[in-house]
């Protein structure tokens, strides 16, 4: 369940990351985020990008997509609306304040749903799966990028330690990728067709026709 405290204190953290988020995370997350808009390009033209932020991941898509953005940060997405007017980024149809929890979009509005960086932000991220779910069409995709930690790893309880810390400064360290391929198992409507390596991955979870 997510609660409106949670919320209000994301929306008080990206205020304040608004200011600088580009200027750190630019070339720090853009591998992994041009590998999951290469991911969401591989199925039809509506694509939803939910956390969009500051939308450092929107020159990544070609013109010939439809990129709708949603966030929980009003803060987050003014830097993004002036990245689309400065870069003339004609594919980016809107960009909406919204918790990715409820999104008002209508059932099976998309073809491909994507989330960077954002779902192991979410309290309850299996109400935000569900979400995504709902609006995407079957065949589609659903391409998570994100800090994930594989189960049993080494370092794991390192990361269990650090993530009050990372948590408070807006960000996750111990979020696994179980979490992703559990809860599409459990749907009986999606499989798991990638998991990434590194410290930063990319998980496909595509939802059968
Ligand atoms: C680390 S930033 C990632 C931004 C962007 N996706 C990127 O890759 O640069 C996390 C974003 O998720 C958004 N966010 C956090 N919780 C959310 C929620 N429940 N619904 C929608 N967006 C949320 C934040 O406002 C923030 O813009």
């Amino acid at each position: 369940m997510t609660t409106t405290s949670g919320l209000d204190a994301q929306k008080r953290i990206y205020a304040t990351w608004a200011k600088f988020y580009d200027r750190i995370y630019t070339r720090l997350l853009a591998r992994a985020q041009r590998e999951a808009v290469a991911a969401a390009c591989t199925g039809g033209p509506e694509i939803l990008e939910i956390g969009v932020g500051t939308g450092l991941t929107l020159p990544y898509f070609p013109a010939d997509r439809s990129v709708t953005g949603a966030d929980l940060s009003l803060d987050m997405l003014r830097v993004a609306r002036a990245r689309v007017a400065r870069d003339r980024l004609a594919h980016v149809r809107g960009l909406f304040v919204m918790d990715a929890c409820r999104l008002a979009f209508a059932d099976a509005s998309f073809d491909m749903v994507t989330a960077q960086f954002m779902i192991t932000l979410v309290p309850d991220p299996e109400q935000a799966l569900d979400e995504m779910d709902r609006v995407l069409r079957p065949g589609g995709e659903i391409i998570v990028s994100s800090r994930l930690v594989a189960d049993g790893g080494l370092a794991a309880p390192f990361w269990k330690l650090v993530s009050p810390l990372a948590r408070a400064v807006g960000w996750s360290s111990d979020f696994k990728v179980s979490r992703l391929t559990d809860w599409a198992a459990a749907t009986g409507r999606y499989e798991t067709v990638h998991v990434g390596q590194g410290y930063f991955k990319v998980v496909r979870l595509r939802k059968l026709r």
